[in-house]
């Protein structure tokens, strides 16, 4: 255990229009030539235009518009053969998949081999190809975050090194106004969940030194987790529903923005834990998997988090006093599961189409997420298995 806290976010501009400033900010840090790794559907979003319009004429700029949704470390490893750089940065331009193969192919163009090669936390032996991300979904906060996520013989894992952290990140809610329905809610609630699992992390205090900034809850990641959370909270139903709301969008962007860098100086918990077992076992976004394992993984951490769940659960009523600890802990997952319904989420993994004899399966993988359960606020206890065979 260590007393020290380290505060360490990456650089980042944040607003409408902050898109603009991408120029001046890549020559700041003596970027020239670049390779901008985004996807087919930003490609002829119109999304990619505006980025090539702005460095046209500035920068020498080849561009990798393949890159894979929910990637597999294979999907990496094909896509890297064969595959020359000689880029000064890498522009991940997209959502939380773009982002992480332009991580993920930083990797393994500095250091070779396989991106399975570098699984795990602190893995990669040294400085990368410098990450530059624009994110255009308000969700992952990857753009934050020295993680990129991949799956692994069939679980969702990845890799986490404070090398792979962005060198700069331009978060513009502009980018967002097109964002479909349903990645609009999917993504949020990777962002809610972020912000929730991070402000109730188990204490720094409590979690041994480990090579990434998942040091457990702290004064910085409290702050902005809790911020992330009021910001999100007030406005994710509306960006769902109006996706031309501003005020909600630029709710959505600076939420999701916070929430990652919380949860990167904090840890994740058992929710994100069994989300991503079942993203690995079933064919569904990150998002819906997370709202899947919502009532499993919560229901599990109720005893020891009364106090952080009332916090939150006063603030979704508009109440920001410290309210009495019971109700508001019980509310606060009454009103999460209200949510679930009302976007029309599963409520339970077996509405995914696993079944009650895949019990062991989810627990089995939940458990290879030591990134995430070293910070859960409760210690996995042998009782975990009971509660996936019901909750399941
Ligand atoms: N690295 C991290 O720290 C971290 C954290 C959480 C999640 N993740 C990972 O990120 C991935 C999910 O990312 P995501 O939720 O951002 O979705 P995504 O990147 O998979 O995008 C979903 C779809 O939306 C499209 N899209 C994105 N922005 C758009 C826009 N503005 N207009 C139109 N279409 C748009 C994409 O092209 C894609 O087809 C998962 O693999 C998840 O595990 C990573
Ligand atoms: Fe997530």
């Amino acid at each position: 255990m260590s007393e020290i806290t380290v505060f360490a976010p990456a650089p980042s501009l944040f607003g409408f229009g902050a898109l603009v400033k991408l120029p001046e900010e890549l020559k700041s840090r003596g970027f020239r030539r670049l390779l901008v790794i985004t996807d087919r559907q930003i490609a002829s979003s119109g999304i990619m235009e505006r980025v090539l319009d702005l460095l046209k004429g500035q920068f020498e700029v080849d561009v990798f518009e393949d890159a894979p949704n929910e990637p597999l470390s294979t999907d990496i490893d094909k896509l890297h053969k064969g595959f020359r750089s000689d880029a000064d940065a890498f522009l991940g331009l997209g959502g939380g998949s773009a982002m992480d193969v332009a991580k993920a192919l930083s990797i393994v163009m500095t250091h070779g081999g396989v991106l399975s090669d570098y699984e795990g936390e602190g893995t990669v032996p040294g400085p990368v190809i410098p990450i530059v991300c624009v994110p255009t979904t308000s969700g992952t906060g990857s753009q934050n975050t020295q993680t990129t996520v991949f799956t692994t013989r069939g679980v969702k894992l990845g890799c986490s090194s404070e090398y792979i952290r962005p060198a700069l990140s331009i978060v513009d809610p502009e980018l967002t106004l097109g964002l479909p329905v349903s990645v609009t809610r999917n993504s949020g609630y990777d962002a809610l969940m972020h912000a929730i699992e991070s402000f109730t992390a188990r204490p720094h205090g409590k979690v041994p030194e480990r090579p990434i900034l998942y040091q457990g809850s702290n004064p910085f990641s409290r702050t902005l987790a809790l911020e992330a959370f009021r910001s999100i909270w007030a406005v994710y139903r509306r960006a769902v529903r109006h996706g031309e709301d501003r005020e909600a969008r630029g709710g959505m962007s600076l939420g999701s923005h916070l929430a990652g860098m919380a949860f990167s100086h904090s840890g994740l918990g058992l929710v994100h834990a069994l989300a991503s077992s079942l993203g690995g076992m079933v064919d569904a976004p990150h998002g819906v998997c997370l709202a899947a394992c919502t009532t499993l993984g919560l229901s599990y951490n109720l005893t020891v988090c009364r106090g952080d769940f009332a916090v939150l659960g006063a603030i979704m009523e508009g109440k920001e006093s410290r309210p009495s600890g019971e109700v508001f802990a019980g509310r606060f997952i009454e009103n999460l599961e209200e949510l679930i319904r009302d976007l029309d989420f599963p409520t339970r993994p077996s509405d995914l189409g696993v079944k009650k004899e895949d019990a062991q399966a989810l627990l089995r993988n939940t458990l290879l997420q030591t990134r995430r359960i070293k910070t859960n606020p409760r210690p996995l206890e042998d009782d975990l298995l009971g509660h996936i065979q019901k909750g399941i």
